[in-house]
Protein backbone atom coordinates (compact mmCIF):
# COMPACT_ATOMS: atom_id res chain seq x y z
CA UNK A 1 0.00 0.00 0.00
CA UNK A 2 1.11 3.87 -0.67
CA UNK A 3 0.99 6.59 1.49
CA UNK A 4 -2.60 7.02 -0.28
CA UNK A 5 -3.31 4.03 1.28
CA UNK A 6 -2.46 5.20 5.06
CA UNK A 7 -3.87 8.73 4.17
CA UNK A 8 -6.86 6.86 3.16
CA UNK A 9 -7.11 4.87 6.52
CA UNK A 10 -6.55 8.38 8.48
CA UNK A 11 -9.51 9.44 6.90
CA UNK A 12 -11.55 7.02 8.56
CA UNK A 13 -12.23 5.59 5.30
CA UNK A 14 -13.42 2.15 4.32
CA UNK A 15 -10.80 -0.10 1.88
CA UNK A 16 -13.90 -1.58 0.57
CA UNK A 17 -15.34 1.78 -0.55
CA UNK A 18 -14.03 1.01 -4.02
CA UNK A 19 -16.37 -1.82 -5.64
CA UNK A 20 -14.14 -4.45 -7.27
CA UNK A 21 -10.90 -2.48 -6.31
CA UNK A 22 -8.52 -2.96 -9.32
CA UNK A 23 -4.71 -3.49 -9.20
CA UNK A 24 -2.56 -0.75 -7.52
CA UNK A 25 -0.82 -0.62 -10.81
CA UNK A 26 -4.32 -0.40 -12.64
CA UNK A 27 -4.96 2.96 -10.23
CA UNK A 28 -3.64 6.57 -11.23
CA UNK A 29 -0.65 7.22 -8.87
CA UNK A 30 0.87 10.23 -8.05
CA UNK A 31 -1.07 12.73 -9.73
CA UNK A 32 -1.83 14.53 -6.53
CA UNK A 33 -0.38 14.68 -2.98
CA UNK A 34 -0.63 11.54 -0.76
CA UNK A 35 -2.90 13.29 1.35
CA UNK A 36 -5.81 12.16 -1.35
CA UNK A 37 -7.17 9.18 -0.86
CA UNK A 38 -6.51 6.69 -3.54
CA UNK A 39 -10.69 6.08 -3.50
CA UNK A 40 -11.11 9.22 -4.14
CA UNK A 41 -8.38 10.01 -6.67
CA UNK A 42 -9.78 6.67 -9.12
CA UNK A 43 -13.40 7.42 -8.38
CA UNK A 44 -13.75 11.14 -8.82
CA UNK A 45 -10.83 12.89 -9.70
CA UNK A 46 -9.50 11.34 -12.42
CA UNK A 47 -13.11 10.68 -13.92
CA UNK A 48 -13.32 14.37 -13.88
CA UNK A 49 -9.91 14.88 -15.70
CA UNK A 50 -10.65 12.41 -18.12
CA UNK A 51 -14.38 14.19 -18.72
CA UNK A 52 -15.17 16.44 -20.89
CA UNK A 53 -18.15 18.95 -21.54
CA UNK A 54 -19.02 20.43 -24.92
CA UNK A 55 -21.59 23.45 -25.52
CA UNK A 56 -25.17 22.47 -27.59
CA UNK A 57 -27.21 24.81 -29.73
CA UNK A 58 -29.50 27.08 -28.84
CA UNK A 59 -32.95 25.74 -29.07
CA UNK A 60 -35.44 27.18 -31.11
CA UNK A 61 -38.34 25.17 -29.17
CA UNK A 62 -38.39 24.31 -25.79
CA UNK A 63 -37.75 20.67 -26.62
CA UNK A 64 -34.07 18.96 -25.84
CA UNK A 65 -33.91 16.09 -28.01
CA UNK A 66 -34.30 12.17 -26.86
CA UNK A 67 -30.82 11.56 -28.94
CA UNK A 68 -29.23 14.47 -25.93
CA UNK A 69 -30.37 11.84 -23.25
CA UNK A 70 -30.57 12.66 -19.35
CA UNK A 71 -29.49 9.00 -18.59
CA UNK A 72 -26.37 9.42 -16.18
CA UNK A 73 -26.33 13.37 -16.83
CA UNK A 74 -24.60 14.28 -13.72
CA UNK A 75 -21.51 16.05 -13.52
CA UNK A 76 -18.81 12.79 -13.11
CA UNK A 77 -17.14 13.64 -9.59
CA UNK A 78 -20.31 13.89 -7.97
CA UNK A 79 -21.27 10.13 -8.30
CA UNK A 80 -19.63 8.95 -4.85
CA UNK A 81 -21.26 11.76 -3.19
CA UNK A 82 -24.99 10.01 -4.16
CA UNK A 83 -23.34 6.14 -4.18
CA UNK A 84 -21.06 3.76 -2.22
CA UNK A 85 -18.95 2.59 -5.14
CA UNK A 86 -18.22 5.85 -6.71
CA UNK A 87 -20.31 4.98 -9.86
CA UNK A 88 -23.85 4.85 -10.32
CA UNK A 89 -25.77 1.70 -8.69
CA UNK A 90 -29.41 2.75 -9.46
CA UNK A 91 -30.82 -0.08 -9.36
CA UNK A 92 -29.46 -0.84 -5.90
CA UNK A 93 -28.92 2.48 -4.07
CA UNK A 94 -31.92 4.67 -5.76
CA UNK A 95 -32.52 6.63 -9.17
CA UNK A 96 -33.54 10.37 -9.77
CA UNK A 97 -35.84 11.66 -12.19
CA UNK A 98 -32.82 14.13 -12.78
CA UNK A 99 -30.45 11.62 -14.42
CA UNK A 100 -33.07 9.11 -15.86
CA UNK A 101 -33.44 8.85 -19.88
CA UNK A 102 -37.26 9.99 -20.90
CA UNK A 103 -37.55 5.98 -22.03
CA UNK A 104 -36.60 4.62 -18.76
CA UNK A 105 -39.13 6.98 -16.36
CA UNK A 106 -42.09 4.67 -17.09
CA UNK A 107 -44.84 5.32 -19.23
CA UNK A 108 -45.48 8.97 -20.55
CA UNK A 109 -42.66 10.27 -18.04
CA UNK A 110 -44.61 8.55 -15.16
CA UNK A 111 -41.54 8.87 -12.80
CA UNK A 112 -41.27 12.97 -13.47
CA UNK A 113 -45.04 12.95 -12.91
CA UNK A 114 -44.69 10.99 -9.67
CA UNK A 115 -42.05 13.51 -8.51
CA UNK A 116 -44.24 16.68 -9.46
CA UNK A 117 -47.17 15.35 -7.69
CA UNK A 118 -45.46 16.49 -4.15
CA UNK A 119 -44.26 20.32 -5.68
CA UNK A 120 -48.22 21.29 -7.22
CA UNK A 121 -49.50 25.06 -6.64
CA UNK A 122 -51.94 24.01 -3.85
CA UNK A 123 -49.76 22.05 -1.59
CA UNK A 124 -47.20 24.83 -2.04
CA UNK A 125 -50.16 27.22 -0.86
CA UNK A 126 -51.50 25.13 2.21
CA UNK A 127 -48.86 22.72 3.16
CA UNK A 128 -45.37 24.28 2.36
CA UNK A 129 -45.42 27.90 2.81
CA UNK A 130 -45.52 27.91 6.24
CA UNK A 131 -42.46 26.69 6.42
CA UNK A 132 -40.88 28.94 4.01
CA UNK A 133 -41.99 32.11 5.79
CA UNK A 134 -40.64 30.48 8.80
CA UNK A 135 -37.55 30.21 7.00
CA UNK A 136 -37.38 33.69 5.83
CA UNK A 137 -38.15 35.21 9.62
CA UNK A 138 -34.94 33.62 11.06
CA UNK A 139 -33.19 34.26 7.98
CA UNK A 140 -33.70 37.86 7.45
CA UNK A 141 -33.57 38.51 11.35
CA UNK A 142 -33.42 41.64 12.64
CA UNK A 143 -30.52 40.53 14.55
CA UNK A 144 -28.77 39.76 11.06
CA UNK A 145 -29.04 43.59 9.73
CA UNK A 146 -25.38 44.68 8.81
CA UNK A 147 -23.91 41.09 8.45
CA UNK A 148 -22.98 39.07 5.41
CA UNK A 149 -26.29 37.57 4.47
CA UNK A 150 -25.26 34.21 2.99
CA UNK A 151 -24.21 33.36 6.88
CA UNK A 152 -27.75 33.78 8.18
CA UNK A 153 -28.98 32.14 4.83
CA UNK A 154 -26.95 28.75 5.62
CA UNK A 155 -27.51 29.27 9.64
CA UNK A 156 -31.32 28.21 8.59
CA UNK A 157 -30.96 26.50 5.36
CA UNK A 158 -30.67 22.92 6.20
CA UNK A 159 -33.57 23.28 8.53
CA UNK A 160 -36.01 24.29 5.30
CA UNK A 161 -34.18 21.60 3.10
CA UNK A 162 -35.31 18.89 5.68
CA UNK A 163 -38.64 20.51 6.91
CA UNK A 164 -39.78 20.29 3.21
CA UNK A 165 -38.97 16.87 2.86
CA UNK A 166 -39.37 14.81 5.59
CA UNK A 167 -40.95 17.49 8.57
CA UNK A 168 -37.72 17.52 10.69
CA UNK A 169 -36.13 20.59 11.88
CA UNK A 170 -33.93 21.64 14.88
CA UNK A 171 -32.67 19.27 17.10
CA UNK A 172 -34.83 16.44 14.91
CA UNK A 173 -31.96 16.34 12.41
CA UNK A 174 -28.83 14.74 13.88
CA UNK A 175 -25.11 15.93 13.44
CA UNK A 176 -24.21 13.40 10.69
CA UNK A 177 -27.10 14.85 8.80
CA UNK A 178 -25.86 18.07 8.91
CA UNK A 179 -22.50 16.99 8.59
CA UNK A 180 -23.45 15.07 4.93
CA UNK A 181 -25.75 18.55 3.96
CA UNK A 182 -22.75 21.09 4.28
CA UNK A 183 -20.63 18.41 2.86
CA UNK A 184 -22.33 17.77 -0.14
CA UNK A 185 -23.13 21.94 -0.60
CA UNK A 186 -19.73 22.51 -0.83
CA UNK A 187 -18.74 20.11 -3.06
CA UNK A 188 -20.56 21.12 -5.68
CA UNK A 189 -20.01 25.13 -5.29
CA UNK A 190 -16.10 24.61 -4.73
CA UNK A 191 -17.00 22.44 -7.46
CA UNK A 192 -12.82 20.96 -8.67
CA UNK A 193 -12.06 17.51 -7.14
CA UNK A 194 -8.08 18.65 -7.15
CA UNK A 195 -8.77 20.99 -4.26
CA UNK A 196 -8.15 20.74 -0.95
CA UNK A 197 -11.55 22.03 0.35
CA UNK A 198 -13.72 19.56 -2.07
CA UNK A 199 -11.49 16.72 -0.55
CA UNK A 200 -12.21 17.44 3.05
CA UNK A 201 -16.09 17.94 1.84
CA UNK A 202 -16.32 15.12 -0.03
CA UNK A 203 -14.88 12.68 2.92
CA UNK A 204 -17.43 14.34 5.19
CA UNK A 205 -19.99 13.28 3.44
CA UNK A 206 -19.04 9.55 2.50
CA UNK A 207 -18.42 9.26 6.53
CA UNK A 208 -21.82 10.64 7.25
CA UNK A 209 -23.75 8.99 4.63
CA UNK A 210 -24.38 5.37 6.17
CA UNK A 211 -25.93 7.75 9.07
CA UNK A 212 -27.78 9.98 6.89
CA UNK A 213 -29.71 6.89 4.77
CA UNK A 214 -30.52 4.98 8.32
CA UNK A 215 -32.26 8.23 9.30
CA UNK A 216 -33.73 8.51 6.32
CA UNK A 217 -35.46 5.27 6.54
CA UNK A 218 -36.31 5.21 10.00
CA UNK A 219 -38.30 9.04 8.70
CA UNK A 220 -39.67 8.02 5.70
CA UNK A 221 -41.20 4.58 7.17
CA UNK A 222 -42.74 7.19 10.22
CA UNK A 223 -44.03 9.58 7.89
CA UNK A 224 -45.67 6.28 5.98
CA UNK A 225 -46.97 5.27 9.86
CA UNK A 226 -48.46 8.71 10.17
CA UNK A 227 -45.92 9.03 13.15
CA UNK A 228 -44.93 12.50 11.98
CA UNK A 229 -46.86 15.53 12.96
CA UNK A 230 -48.07 16.94 9.89
CA UNK A 231 -46.66 14.30 7.34
CA UNK A 232 -48.52 15.34 4.84
CA UNK A 233 -46.43 18.79 5.14
CA UNK A 234 -43.50 16.51 3.46
CA UNK A 235 -42.13 15.83 -0.57
CA UNK A 236 -42.49 12.77 1.11
CA UNK A 237 -45.63 11.85 2.00
CA UNK A 238 -46.80 12.63 -1.55
CA UNK A 239 -43.91 10.90 -3.47
CA UNK A 240 -44.94 7.67 -1.12
CA UNK A 241 -49.09 8.09 -1.76
CA UNK A 242 -48.54 8.49 -5.57
CA UNK A 243 -45.82 5.78 -6.37
CA UNK A 244 -47.64 3.14 -4.54
CA UNK A 245 -45.86 -0.36 -4.85
CA UNK A 246 -45.05 1.04 -8.82
CA UNK A 247 -41.75 0.47 -10.25
CA UNK A 248 -41.28 4.04 -11.59
CA UNK A 249 -40.47 5.51 -7.89
CA UNK A 250 -39.77 2.98 -5.66
CA UNK A 251 -38.63 3.49 -2.12
CA UNK A 252 -35.58 3.08 -2.61
CA UNK A 253 -36.05 6.06 -5.09
CA UNK A 254 -37.83 8.11 -2.94
CA UNK A 255 -35.12 8.18 -0.26
CA UNK A 256 -32.44 9.07 -2.78
CA UNK A 257 -34.44 11.72 -4.28
CA UNK A 258 -34.01 13.11 -0.49
CA UNK A 259 -30.13 12.92 -1.20
CA UNK A 260 -30.09 14.50 -4.29
CA UNK A 261 -32.42 17.02 -4.21
CA UNK A 262 -29.55 18.78 -2.51
CA UNK A 263 -28.34 19.50 -6.19
CA UNK A 264 -31.86 20.95 -7.12
CA UNK A 265 -32.44 22.98 -4.39
CA UNK A 266 -28.83 24.72 -3.95
CA UNK A 267 -30.04 26.91 -6.30
CA UNK A 268 -32.05 28.83 -3.90
CA UNK A 269 -29.24 30.62 -2.42
CA UNK A 270 -27.63 31.51 -5.29
CA UNK A 271 -30.86 33.18 -6.67
CA UNK A 272 -31.66 35.01 -3.10
CA UNK A 273 -27.98 36.62 -3.54
CA UNK A 274 -28.54 37.63 -6.74
CA UNK A 275 -32.14 38.76 -6.09
CA UNK A 276 -30.13 41.00 -3.27
CA UNK A 277 -27.18 41.91 -5.70
CA UNK A 278 -29.45 43.66 -8.20
CA UNK A 279 -31.78 45.39 -5.27
CA UNK A 280 -28.58 47.03 -3.84
CA UNK A 281 -28.83 50.60 -4.74
CA UNK A 282 -25.12 51.39 -5.50
CA UNK A 283 -23.96 48.40 -7.85
CA UNK A 284 -27.58 46.76 -8.30
CA UNK A 285 -29.74 47.00 -11.59
CA UNK A 286 -32.29 50.66 -11.25
CA UNK A 287 -34.23 49.14 -13.94
CA UNK A 288 -35.34 46.06 -11.89
CA UNK A 289 -35.60 48.42 -8.51
CA UNK A 290 -38.18 50.96 -10.34
CA UNK A 291 -40.56 47.38 -11.75
CA UNK A 292 -40.17 46.13 -7.75
CA UNK A 293 -41.13 49.01 -6.34
CA UNK A 294 -43.83 49.60 -8.91
CA UNK A 295 -44.66 45.69 -8.71
CA UNK A 296 -45.30 45.43 -5.08
CA UNK A 297 -47.08 49.31 -4.92
CA UNK A 298 -49.83 48.69 -7.86
CA UNK A 299 -51.40 44.86 -6.56
CA UNK A 300 -48.66 42.07 -6.60
CA UNK A 301 -51.28 39.67 -6.80
CA UNK A 302 -53.60 41.50 -8.89
CA UNK A 303 -55.52 39.49 -11.47
CA UNK A 304 -55.46 41.22 -14.67
CA UNK A 305 -56.49 38.67 -17.36
CA UNK A 306 -52.63 37.12 -17.75
CA UNK A 307 -51.82 33.44 -15.80
CA UNK A 308 -49.73 35.06 -14.19
CA UNK A 309 -50.08 37.79 -11.61
CA UNK A 310 -47.81 40.59 -11.65
CA UNK A 311 -45.41 39.57 -8.94
CA UNK A 312 -44.48 36.12 -11.10
CA UNK A 313 -43.95 37.89 -13.69
CA UNK A 314 -41.44 39.90 -11.93
CA UNK A 315 -39.74 37.11 -10.28
CA UNK A 316 -39.84 35.28 -13.72
CA UNK A 317 -37.97 37.88 -15.25
CA UNK A 318 -35.81 37.72 -12.41
CA UNK A 319 -34.93 34.16 -13.28
CA UNK A 320 -34.53 35.08 -17.12
CA UNK A 321 -31.72 37.36 -16.24
CA UNK A 322 -30.13 35.81 -13.63
CA UNK A 323 -30.67 32.14 -14.71
CA UNK A 324 -28.87 30.89 -11.31
CA UNK A 325 -28.81 26.98 -13.42
CA UNK A 326 -26.50 27.80 -16.08
CA UNK A 327 -26.93 24.41 -18.64
CA UNK A 328 -29.30 21.77 -19.07
CA UNK A 329 -26.37 18.63 -19.20
CA UNK A 330 -27.26 15.58 -21.70
CA UNK A 331 -24.91 12.37 -21.91
CA UNK A 332 -24.22 11.46 -25.36
CA UNK A 333 -24.20 8.02 -27.30
CA UNK A 334 -20.55 7.92 -28.56
CA UNK A 335 -19.92 7.61 -32.98
CA UNK A 336 -16.28 7.07 -32.67
CA UNK A 337 -13.63 8.44 -29.72
CA UNK A 338 -10.32 7.14 -28.36
CA UNK A 339 -10.18 5.38 -25.61
CA UNK A 340 -8.70 7.06 -22.65
CA UNK A 341 -11.74 9.80 -22.32
CA UNK A 342 -14.24 8.60 -19.97
CA UNK A 343 -17.27 10.92 -20.32
CA UNK A 344 -18.46 13.27 -22.70
CA UNK A 345 -21.29 15.37 -21.84
CA UNK A 346 -23.42 18.40 -23.31
CA UNK A 347 -24.86 21.81 -21.82
CA UNK A 348 -27.70 23.31 -23.92
CA UNK A 349 -26.86 26.84 -22.45
CA UNK A 350 -29.95 29.03 -20.64
CA UNK A 351 -29.15 32.60 -20.56
CA UNK A 352 -27.69 32.86 -24.69
CA UNK A 353 -31.06 30.53 -25.04
CA UNK A 354 -33.02 33.59 -22.66
CA UNK A 355 -31.35 36.67 -24.46
CA UNK A 356 -32.08 35.16 -28.33
CA UNK A 357 -33.61 37.95 -30.35
CA UNK A 358 -34.83 34.81 -32.14
CA UNK A 359 -37.41 34.39 -28.85
CA UNK A 360 -37.81 37.87 -27.83
CA UNK A 361 -37.79 41.24 -29.74
CA UNK A 362 -36.27 43.09 -26.41
CA UNK A 363 -34.47 39.92 -25.21
CA UNK A 364 -32.24 42.74 -23.08
CA UNK A 365 -34.36 44.89 -21.80
CA UNK A 366 -35.87 43.61 -18.03
CA UNK A 367 -39.18 43.66 -19.21
CA UNK A 368 -41.72 41.22 -16.66
CA UNK A 369 -44.62 42.18 -19.03
CA UNK A 370 -43.34 39.86 -21.69
CA UNK A 371 -45.11 36.85 -19.62
CA UNK A 372 -48.29 38.60 -20.39
CA UNK A 373 -48.33 37.28 -24.14
CA UNK A 374 -45.92 34.14 -24.39
CA UNK A 375 -46.69 30.89 -25.27
CA UNK A 376 -47.86 28.61 -22.12
CA UNK A 377 -47.57 24.68 -21.67
CA UNK A 378 -51.52 25.37 -22.03
CA UNK A 379 -51.19 26.89 -25.33
CA UNK A 380 -48.90 24.36 -26.61
CA UNK A 381 -51.24 21.68 -27.94
CA UNK A 382 -51.73 19.95 -30.91
CA UNK A 383 -52.95 22.69 -32.75
CA UNK A 384 -50.02 24.60 -31.86
CA UNK A 385 -47.32 22.33 -33.34
CA UNK A 386 -48.80 21.48 -36.11
CA UNK A 387 -49.24 25.23 -37.05
CA UNK A 388 -45.55 25.10 -36.51
CA UNK A 389 -44.90 22.24 -38.66
CA UNK A 390 -44.72 19.36 -36.69
CA UNK A 391 -47.43 16.43 -37.97
CA UNK A 392 -47.87 15.61 -34.58
CA UNK A 393 -47.05 16.23 -30.74
CA UNK A 394 -43.30 14.60 -29.76
CA UNK A 395 -45.15 13.95 -26.15
CA UNK A 396 -48.07 12.47 -25.20
CA UNK A 397 -50.88 14.26 -23.20
CA UNK A 398 -51.69 11.28 -21.50
CA UNK A 399 -52.80 12.66 -17.50
CA UNK A 400 -51.65 10.95 -14.18
CA UNK A 401 -54.47 11.28 -11.67
CA UNK A 402 -52.83 11.60 -8.13
CA UNK A 403 -53.99 9.21 -5.90
CA UNK A 404 -53.68 10.90 -2.45
CA UNK A 405 -57.28 12.07 -2.59
CA UNK A 406 -56.82 15.55 -4.23
CA UNK A 407 -58.28 16.23 -7.70
CA UNK A 408 -54.70 16.53 -9.30
CA UNK A 409 -54.15 15.55 -12.51
CA UNK A 410 -50.56 16.34 -14.49
CA UNK A 411 -49.99 16.60 -17.59
CA UNK A 412 -47.87 17.81 -20.24
CA UNK A 413 -47.35 20.69 -23.51
CA UNK A 414 -46.69 19.37 -26.64
CA UNK A 415 -42.93 19.73 -26.02
CA UNK A 416 -43.69 17.72 -22.75
CA UNK A 417 -43.23 20.17 -19.94
CA UNK A 418 -45.49 18.87 -17.42
CA UNK A 419 -47.79 20.99 -15.77
CA UNK A 420 -50.67 20.41 -12.73
CA UNK A 421 -54.51 21.20 -13.15
CA UNK A 422 -55.88 21.17 -10.03
CA UNK A 423 -59.82 20.95 -9.37
CA UNK A 424 -60.12 21.23 -13.14
CA UNK A 425 -58.10 24.44 -13.46
CA UNK A 426 -54.28 24.27 -15.24
CA UNK A 427 -51.31 25.43 -13.33
CA UNK A 428 -49.30 26.17 -16.44
CA UNK A 429 -45.39 27.72 -16.80
CA UNK A 430 -43.99 29.93 -19.86
CA UNK A 431 -43.70 27.27 -22.16
CA UNK A 432 -40.78 28.78 -25.04
CA UNK A 433 -37.26 28.13 -25.60
CA UNK A 434 -36.82 32.23 -24.57
CA UNK A 435 -37.70 31.23 -21.08
CA UNK A 436 -34.87 28.72 -20.19
CA UNK A 437 -34.38 29.20 -16.67
CA UNK A 438 -36.04 26.14 -15.49
CA UNK A 439 -34.86 24.22 -18.58
CA UNK A 440 -37.43 23.16 -21.87
CA UNK A 441 -39.90 20.25 -22.44
CA UNK A 442 -40.06 17.09 -20.68
CA UNK A 443 -36.85 17.81 -18.63
CA UNK A 444 -38.67 21.35 -16.85
CA UNK A 445 -38.00 21.66 -14.21
CA UNK A 446 -40.75 20.21 -11.93
CA UNK A 447 -39.62 22.77 -8.71
CA UNK A 448 -40.40 25.59 -10.75
CA UNK A 449 -43.62 26.51 -9.06
CA UNK A 450 -42.00 26.21 -5.63
CA UNK A 451 -39.30 28.37 -6.50
CA UNK A 452 -40.84 30.87 -7.61
CA UNK A 453 -43.38 30.67 -4.68
CA UNK A 454 -39.88 30.82 -2.78
CA UNK A 455 -38.61 34.09 -4.41
CA UNK A 456 -42.03 35.58 -4.00
CA UNK A 457 -42.46 35.23 -0.26
CA UNK A 458 -38.79 36.62 0.09
CA UNK A 459 -39.69 39.60 -2.10
CA UNK A 460 -42.74 40.07 0.49
CA UNK A 461 -40.49 39.70 3.34
CA UNK A 462 -38.21 42.64 1.98
CA UNK A 463 -40.60 45.13 1.10
CA UNK A 464 -42.94 44.49 4.39
CA UNK A 465 -40.07 44.64 6.69
CA UNK A 466 -38.57 47.80 4.62
CA UNK A 467 -35.50 45.94 4.12
CA UNK A 468 -32.35 46.97 1.59
CA UNK A 469 -29.38 45.57 0.80
CA UNK A 470 -25.93 47.11 1.09
CA UNK A 471 -22.55 46.25 -0.54
CA UNK A 472 -20.09 45.59 2.23
CA UNK A 473 -16.56 46.80 2.75
CA UNK A 474 -15.04 43.87 4.03
CA UNK A 475 -11.78 43.18 2.90
CA UNK A 476 -11.73 39.07 2.97
CA UNK A 477 -15.37 37.64 2.82
CA UNK A 478 -16.11 34.53 3.08
CA UNK A 479 -16.48 32.38 0.23
CA UNK A 480 -19.88 30.69 0.11
CA UNK A 481 -20.33 27.50 -2.21
CA UNK A 482 -24.08 27.38 -3.38
CA UNK A 483 -25.27 25.54 -6.37
CA UNK A 484 -22.86 23.53 -9.14
CA UNK A 485 -19.35 25.50 -9.68
CA UNK A 486 -20.67 28.57 -8.54
CA UNK A 487 -19.01 30.42 -5.19
CA UNK A 488 -20.01 33.79 -4.28
CA UNK A 489 -18.39 36.50 -2.08
CA UNK A 490 -20.42 37.22 0.63
CA UNK A 491 -20.28 40.77 0.61
CA UNK A 492 -24.24 41.86 1.17
CA UNK A 493 -25.70 42.47 3.80
CA UNK A 494 -29.63 43.39 4.63
CA UNK A 495 -31.19 46.29 6.87
CA UNK A 496 -33.91 47.35 7.76
CA UNK A 497 -35.28 51.22 7.47
CA UNK A 498 -35.35 53.10 10.64
C1 LIG B 1 -33.52 28.22 -8.30
C2 LIG B 1 -34.09 27.04 -8.28
C3 LIG B 1 -34.09 26.05 -9.42
C4 LIG B 1 -33.67 26.18 -10.71
C5 LIG B 1 -33.07 27.40 -11.39
C6 LIG B 1 -33.90 24.90 -11.36
C7 LIG B 1 -33.60 24.64 -12.68
C8 LIG B 1 -33.77 23.42 -13.28
C9 LIG B 1 -33.40 23.13 -14.65
C10 LIG B 1 -32.77 24.09 -15.61
C11 LIG B 1 -33.71 21.84 -14.89
C12 LIG B 1 -33.51 21.06 -16.20
C13 LIG B 1 -32.21 20.30 -16.15
C14 LIG B 1 -31.96 19.50 -17.41
O1 LIG B 1 -32.85 19.31 -18.23
O2 LIG B 1 -30.84 19.02 -17.56
C15 LIG B 1 -34.24 21.30 -13.68
C16 LIG B 1 -34.63 20.01 -13.54
C17 LIG B 1 -35.09 19.50 -12.37
N1 LIG B 1 -35.35 20.19 -11.20
FE1 LIG B 1 -35.02 22.14 -10.85
N2 LIG B 1 -34.45 24.04 -10.47
C18 LIG B 1 -34.60 24.70 -9.27
C19 LIG B 1 -35.16 24.20 -8.12
C20 LIG B 1 -35.69 22.96 -8.01
C21 LIG B 1 -36.39 22.49 -6.85
C22 LIG B 1 -36.71 23.33 -5.62
C23 LIG B 1 -36.71 21.18 -7.11
C24 LIG B 1 -37.46 20.23 -6.26
C25 LIG B 1 -38.29 20.53 -5.29
C26 LIG B 1 -36.20 20.85 -8.42
C27 LIG B 1 -36.24 19.61 -9.02
C28 LIG B 1 -35.81 19.32 -10.29
C29 LIG B 1 -35.85 17.98 -10.89
C30 LIG B 1 -36.31 16.70 -10.22
C31 LIG B 1 -35.40 18.10 -12.19
C32 LIG B 1 -35.25 17.00 -13.25
C33 LIG B 1 -36.44 17.05 -14.19
C34 LIG B 1 -36.38 16.08 -15.33
O3 LIG B 1 -35.30 15.69 -15.77
O4 LIG B 1 -37.45 15.70 -15.83
N3 LIG B 1 -35.59 21.95 -8.94
N4 LIG B 1 -34.28 22.29 -12.70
Amino acid sequence: MTTHGQATSEAGFSERSLANRPDEDALPIGLLPPSFPSDYVAGAVVPYLLSGIFYGETPSVPMIDLALSKEEAVPIHFWGLLYEGWTPNAEKEGYSVFSQGYEKRGPHNERKRIYMSATTPDLIDTKYRGKIVHFLEQFLAQSHDGKPMMESYFQNYYDLYWDLHVGATGDAIPTEVRQYSSGFNAVLGFWFPNLDIVLQNYLQTRKARPALKKWLEARVQAIVDGKVPHADSTLVYYWMKNAGTGENFRRIDVLFECIHNFLALSQWGNMVYNVAAKLEPTQGDPNVQAWFTRTMTNGPDKSDGSPFTPLDRFVMELFRVISPNGASLSSLRRHNELMGSNYNAIATTHLPASMDPRHWKNPTEFDPDRYKIAPTSVDNDEARVTQMGLARCPFSKEAFHVKDGRKVELTNSAFGAVYSEIDGTPHPVVDTAGYAPFGFGYRRCPGEHLTVEFIKEYLRAVWKQKISFVKLDIKNPALVPVNPGTVLLDNIAFKRAK
